[in-house]
């Protein structure tokens, strides 16, 4: 397959594997409402927020959007738009590569960008998602007037969009609702009483075989057959069973070519979506800016280029369903986040501008308090739910792939768990037990939790230490520097080992 190359793309394909995994340290004082919702809002560059969730959420995100700067070499109030091409590249790559890597078997990417990068994104992508996961770009109408100072006017937005495995995707994906120009084609002439319809199987069609030119005879008597050439569309079977259903329609007075009528509440729910999304569906930047945002946070600066509710609500509603993980590593002023948790999705949002503090924070507060902007309305928002705030802690391994010196007992043991169970630690973290998880139970010997604070003291499994431990009737995992316990030993007290860092790194 082609490749894009770019001056350091040798380097660049190696980034994300270099970079180290970090621990992410909640902030109290800016987390809101419901705590254990699982919704969290990151405060850091991407790469290492990104690596830092690959522990925990590898394979778990149903939809990720993004919306990374374009670089159209502007300087916005809140953000440089301006990176020197190889730049660019070198910024998406190693991020796509982890985002790849969080999807769901049944996940898929959805990002904006412009003609500026847009042709180049499209093969990175191929490359980094495959040439066959591709699903379409979708035009997005993002400025409904003309700029007449341009040469050409842009009017639109393209949206890539990628699955992990379009085959799975296609099966999983939600339709849209079928809207007002759409449902207009269902009528009920004859006043049928199982609702409107549309023609379905109609008429005659260019090819057939012979048994589909059977005589029909018309209410007004009239037998019809298909001209020379041409086929009924339909079998002798299906027009029969039609036929005695009342499925078929002659025109007003009896004597049309017949239809097969299609019933609106048995056609498919909804729509496919199309590749062409008009600003009337999808909103548009100003009316993110102007009708909503300025609204929404008058005191604030507005963000100079939000997404509009609209078009977030498309992407999230064809992606995913209810209680699944959205996610955003290029957040801006909150747009996805903030659709996320009014369409009861769960998700992580990314952005290492200060705008995470002034402007995402203060949005989402507005969001559970119950806002009425935006998509509020469409979906019946009434407030409620809750994030936590984190920012980026130190490595969890130095340069040397140690235990880096400054990472203390209860973050380690977070990330263990997380590492081990899959699922969230809810523990103090105030005991080398940390908790039982499906009859397993988990140990931690790290950093002198025990009380000796000697240089490996009490990170060493030994018998002493064993007979110290608190008790758990079956499987044991424990974690710590070394084991002096024999074989035997581990295997009759039922006991797995793992030597930190070794073993910890990843899943
Ligand atoms: C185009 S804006 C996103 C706007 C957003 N969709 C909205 O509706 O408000 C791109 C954002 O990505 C952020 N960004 C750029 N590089 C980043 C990085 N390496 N890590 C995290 N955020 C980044 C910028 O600070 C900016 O806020």
């Amino acid at each position: 397959m082609p490749l894009l190359h770019w001056l350091t793309r040798d380097e660049d394909i190696h980034t994300a594997t270099h970079t180290p995994y970090r621990l992410l340290e909640q902030v109290a004082e800016h987390s809101h409402g419901e705590p254990d919702t699982g919704n969290m809002l990151v405060q850091g560059d991407n790469l290492d927020a990104l690596k830092a969730l690959l522990p925990y959420y590898a394979g778990k995100v149903k939809c990720i959007f993004i919306d990374p700067p374009y670089n159209t070499r502007s300087a916005f109030e809140h953000y440089d738009d301006n990176l020197e091409h190889a730049k660019w590249l070198a910024l998406m790559y190693p991020r796509l590569e982890l985002l790849h890597s969080l999807l769901s078997e049944d996940g898929s990417i959805w990002v904006t960008i412009d003609d500026n990068e847009g042709h180049y994104l499209k093969v990175i992508m191929d490359e980094v998602f495959g040439r066959k996961n591709f699903i379409a770009t979708i035009a997005w109408e993002k400025d409904k007037g003309g700029r007449g100072d341009a040469d050409i006017s842009s009017s639109h937005d393209m949206v890539l969009a990628y699955a992990i495995n379009r085959k799975i995707w296609a099966t999983k994906r939600n339709l849209l609702e079928r809207n007002v120009v759409q449902a207009g084609r269902f009528r009920n002439p004859d006043n049928d009483p199982r609702g409107a319809w549309r023609q379905g199987d109609d008429g005659t069609a260019k090819s057939g075989t012979d048994k589909q030119r059977f005589p029909i005879t018309l209410p007004s008597g009239r037998v019809v057959r298909p001209k020379v050439g041409r086929y009924w569309a339909f079998s002798e079977e299906t027009f029969n069973l039609a036929l005695a259903e009342g499925r078929v329609y002659f025109g007003r007075n009896g004597d049309r070519l017949p239809v097969i009528k299609r019933y609106a509440d048995v056609v498919r729910e909804g729509v496919a979506p199309r590749t062409w999304w008009p600003a009337e569906e999808a909103g548009t930047n100003q009316s993110a800016k102007r009708d909503h945002l300025r609204k929404l946070l008058p005191d604030i600066e507005p963000f100079a280029t939000p997404k509009p509710e609209q078009l977030l609500r498309l992407i999230v509603h064809i992606s995913t369903n209810p209680g699944e993980l959205v996610l955003d590593s290029f957040l801006g002023s909150g747009t996805t986040a903030a659709v996320a948790h009014k369409m009861g999705r769960r998700y992580i949002g990314i952005e290492m501008g200060n705008h995470a503090i002034t402007h995402c924070v203060p949005r989402l507060q507005k969001v559970i308090e119950g806002e009425q902007g935006g998509i509020s309305e469409a979906v019946g928002w009434q407030g409620g739910g809750g994030f936590r705030f984190y920012k980026l802690g130190v490595p969890v391994f130095d340069e040397n792939g140690q235990v880096s010196p400054c990472i203390r007992f209860a973050p380690l043991a977070a990330h263990l768990w997380f590492v081990s169970t899959g699922i969230p630690y809810k523990g103090s973290a105030t005991s080398p037990f940390l908790g039982e998880h499906e009859d397993v139970g988990y140990y931690l010997l790290f950093n002198g939790i025990l009380g000796d604070l000697t240089a490996d003291g009490g990170n060493v499994l030994t018998g002493r230490i064993l007979a110290s431990l608190p008790n758990h009737d079956g499987q044991k995992v424990i974690f710590g520097e070394s084991c002096r316990l024999s074989a035997e030993r581990l295997q009759a007290e039922r006991i797995t080992f793992r030597q930190i860092p070794y073993e910890i790194k990843a899943r």
